[in-house]
């Protein structure tokens, strides 16, 4: 039995902010239980819902030298749906109200805190991986500890890291000064071989150098991350480490997002019957949203963090003349404060055909998914996106910028030769997205027959983590040898 151990700072259902979690709590439920022997470590949250902190059981704690203090590390566990979860309690790094703060230089103390703990923890709960895999920069330092100040210890010879890349945007970096007090490093460590980019420190950085491997969630984002448009600074060391890059695309849950079973939506309904049932959730969503009741008006959604990453410059631009089209549109989202104004302003200006929830909720994002006919997500960058998978799943038709992921898991509409599951368009431009809109506004009212056609071919198309999780197997077989 190979063992392997994912560490990450958030992962459904304990704690969620976007798709990390969703790929951390549902990949190790889809590798073959036969084979492998995989758990998961996560921050035990004081933010985490009451149900989920009822589930954790105590097991045992001690005190590890950090920071140059002796501090608290509590492990608990919990067995849900089949995987050991383990949890690092620290109720003065792991408190407040949400999992992560703006406090750049704080949260790299948490995460280095967490990363040094999560492996110190190990030789207690009797589990030694085969293999880490680590996931985005929040668990950059294992491979970089694991390489360092554990690697004379035996318990921890020959355990082999995967870093995977969810956001190469998101580095934790700070000066270096501050990063070697808080990590221990010596200065070795702080070259720009090693840690430094740029002159700061740079915690992903190290797991991308130290790792016996790296991954990130799509093919497409694999190749762009070796541009210096989209490398973030590292695209030199993504093309010296090429040989040790692959995508592998994400996959969803396809119990948890199931239109067929799904409890948070108004009716249920499948790849048969969505002709007649799917509207039914979008009539009950227009009286709950207070939007105009009509079945025959086409509703785009949108279920994202308000981020820059997500395009939304381009449709604050485009906002009024889509608005001058009969559509609606339903958001759900939380973020930076100026889209969540530019959300709230378009709802008060008109009224009954926008939708701003600006807020975070599991059910209503459901509702979205099953009750829209289009989901729009025109990404800058999408590592993969997960918005446009449920989408698919739920029969929602996606509009998508060429990007990361959204390019390799919407196959855009061509009407000569009868294929495609969504929409897409090349360029970060405004009116490419538009004209794109529209043409799907066009294929929505008049040739329906077509549209439901591209709702089958999505509905039909499978990106559940069956094909994905056999290819993490093939390269954890691989490195674990
Ligand atoms: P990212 O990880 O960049 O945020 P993904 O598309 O991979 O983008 O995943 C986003 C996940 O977060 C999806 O499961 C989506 O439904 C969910 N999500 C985003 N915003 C909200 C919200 N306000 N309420 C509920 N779910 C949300
Ligand atoms: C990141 C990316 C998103 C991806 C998710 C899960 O948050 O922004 O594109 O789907 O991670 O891998």
């Amino acid at each position: 039995m190979k063992k392997i151990l994912f560490v990450a700072s958030e992962g459904v259902p304990f704690i969620k902010t976007g798709g990390l979690a969703d790929v951390v709590g549902s990949l190790p439920k889809c590798i073959d239980k036969e084979y492998y022997d995989i758990r998961v470590i996560l921050p035990k949250y004081t933010c985490m819902k009451q149900e989920y902190k009822d589930m954790l059981e105590y097991q045992q704690h001690f005190y590890m030298d950090f920071h140059w203090r002796n501090v608290y590390v509590g492990i608990l566990k919990a067995v849900y749906d089949g995987i050991t979860f383990y949890f690092i309690d620290n109720e003065g790094y792991f408190g407040g109200n949400r999992p992560y703060c703006d406090d750049a230089l704080y949260e790299i103390e948490k995460f280095a805190f967490f990363s040094k703990a999560a492996l110190s923890a190990l030789p207690l709960i009797d589990f030694r991986p085969d293999l880490i895999h680590c996931h985005d920069w929040q668990t950059g330092l294992i491979p970089v500890y694991l390489k360092e100040r554990f690697a004379g210890n035996e318990f921890f010879r020959g355990i082999k890291s995967v870093m995977t890349i969810h956001n190469l945007k998101f580095q934790g970096k700070w000066s270096v000064k501050e990063v070697r007090e808080i990590t221990g490093l010596s200065d070795y460590y702080f070259a720009p071989d090693k840690l430094e980019a740029y002159k700061d420190a740079n915690l992903l950085k190290g797991g991308l150098v130290f790792a016996d491997a790296i991954t990130t969630v799509s093919d497409t984002y694999a190749q762009e991350i070796k541009t210096p448009f989209y490398g973030e600074g590292l695209d030199g060391l993504m093309n010296a480490r090429a040989h040790d890059l692959r995508g592998i695309v994400n996959g969803i849950d396809y119990d948890v997002f199931d239109p067929a079973t799904d409890t948070y939506i108004f009716q249920n309904y499948n790849a048969r019957d969505f002709r007649k049932e799917k509207i039914k959730n979008k009539l009950k969503l227009q009286e709950e949203l207070g939007l105009e009741k009509d079945a025959g008006t086409m509703m785009i959604g949108i279920v994202s963090r308000l981020t820059d990453q997500k395009g939304f410059d381009l449709i604050a631009y485009v906002m009024d003349e889509l608005c001058g089209d009969k559509i609606q549109l339903v958001v759900l989202g939380t973020g930076d404060e100026r889209y969540e104004n530019m959300f709230r302003h378009f709802d008060w200006k008109y009224g009954n055909k926008v939708s701003a929830n600006i807020y975070y909720s599991e059910a209503m994002s459901h509702k979205i998914y099953a009750a829209c006919d289009a989901f729009l997500m025109p990404s800058l960058f999408e590592p993969c996106g997960l918005s446009q998978l449920m989408s698919l799943r739920y029969g929602t038709v996606p509009i998508v910028r060429e990007t990361g992921g959204l390019k390799d898991t919407v196959m855009p509409y061509n009407e000569y030769e009868n294929t495609g599951t969504g929409f897409s368009f090349r360029n970060y431009n405004a009116h490419e997205m538009l004209q794109t809109i529209r043409y799907a506004e066009h294929i929505y009212y008049d040739k329906k027959r077509e549209w439901n056609k591209i709702i089958d071919r999505g509905m039909a198309a499978d990106f559940s983590w069956f094909a994905s999780a056999a290819k993490y197997q093939e390269m954890y077989d691989w490195l674990i040898g």
